[in-house]
């Protein structure tokens, strides 16, 4: 029995408990009513007399001893639990990792592509190298028209016919080439013109057109459209104005301001003491478009608009200078980081 004892001790002495499994199992395994200590005292009626004080003795101090190990164990359990808790504090602040971006200019095109798919506008695109037909002859320019000259358009030297489209309003004649309507669609892109570039210019750009054919399509439904992309873009207090304008491909047609954003109207250096701001032109698709598409003119009727995505910018976030959305500046670009 004294050998069963010393047995005990050593096998307590090197217990290694990692679990609060592991830990029950100690305890039913040495601890409990059917443990082996319990077994020990229930072979002490066997013991000698003459034995009896000191063997009891020796088997209480062992019951002390896996009674305090089981205690220090428990502790240790309870104390790596609470480092753990420790290492998952979720109020501690995340560590800051530099991820990209949206550009501003991508921001500012897809709250004008959300504004338009939320009254049924789909997108569609053309492609940025043209042909001569599509950016002009469909949409009615005349052979003279200025727009044609080298000083505009940026030519493919080895085909006259070729060229980088000058606006998006050649995906408008490719639409009205291959669908019937009724059509409803934007058609967001880069343009490029032959321009110097300057703060309000540049020679490339981004547009979004848009286009609506179908039957009895009037000017009223134009103005609504307008207004509506004013109000969701600008804020729900904008007015817009519409001043009569000249484009071959719509008659009538119109350049759009909106009121200035800025002065709410009154007149200040932003709006140039006008209360307005340009943001595109627009208008009744011309017939004879129409007719040059493929499209019977008697039948339908459209309107269409083109807007500059960086001049939408430029309004909304109080841009001076076009330049600086082509220069990449982290100092420029950091400013919109979460702004959408
Ligand atoms: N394409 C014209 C421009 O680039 C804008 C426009 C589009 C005008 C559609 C009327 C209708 O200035």
């Amino acid at each position: 029995m004294i050998l069963k004892i010393e047995e005990l001790h050593k096998q307590l002495e090197s217990i290694k408990i990692d679990s609060e499994e592991a830990l029950e199992n100690y305890r039913q395994q040495y601890l409990s009513k059917k443990g082996e200590i319990q077994a020990l005292l229930a072979d002490f009626k066997d013991v000698p007399k003459e034995d009896k004080p000191k063997v009891g003795q020796l088997v209480n101090v062992l019951k002390k001893r896996a009674q305090e190990i089981y205690n220090e164990l428990k502790a240790e359990l309870g104390n790596n639990n609470n480092e753990d808790e420790v290492a998952f504090d979720l109020t501690r602040p995340v560590e800051f990792s530099h991820i990209g971006a949206r550009h501003p200019i991508s921001m500012v095109r897809k709250e004008i592509i959300d504004i338009f798919n939320r009254i049924g506008f789909v997108i569609s695109e053309g492609p940025e190298v043209e042909d001569d037909f599509h950016i002009f002859t469909a949409l009615n320019f005349p052979k003279e028209h200025p727009a044609r000259d080298m000083q505009d358009t940026f030519f493919i030297e080895k085909d006259p016919d070729i060229a980088l489209r000058t606006h998006t309003s050649s995906v408008q004649a490719r639409i009205m080439e291959s669908q019937k309507p009724p059509i409803r669609t934007i058609s967001p892109g880069r343009v490029f013109r032959n321009e110097a570039i300057s703060a309000r210019a540049h020679c490339i750009f981004h547009q979004v057109e848009g286009l609506y054919v179908d039957k009895d399509v009037s000017f009223a439904d134009l103005k609504q459209t307008l207004l509506y992309f004013a109000k969701e873009m600008f804020g729900e207090e904008t007015k817009i104005r519409l001043r009569p304008s000249y484009f071959p491909f719509t008659e009538p047609s119109a350049e759009v301001d909106v009121s200035c954003n800025i002065c709410g109207g009154k007149g200040c250096n932003v709006c140039k003491y006008t209360g307005w701001l340009e943001i595109l032109g627009c208008g009744m698709v011309d017939p004879n478009v129409l007719d040059n598409c493929g499209i019977d003119s008697n039948e339908y009727t459209g309107f269409a608009f083109g807007m500059g995505v960086e001049r939408i910018a430029m309004l909304k976030y109080q841009v001076k200078d076009l330049r600086y959305f082509f220069e990449n500046d982290k100092r420029f670009l950091d400013q919109f980081t979460g702004a959408y």
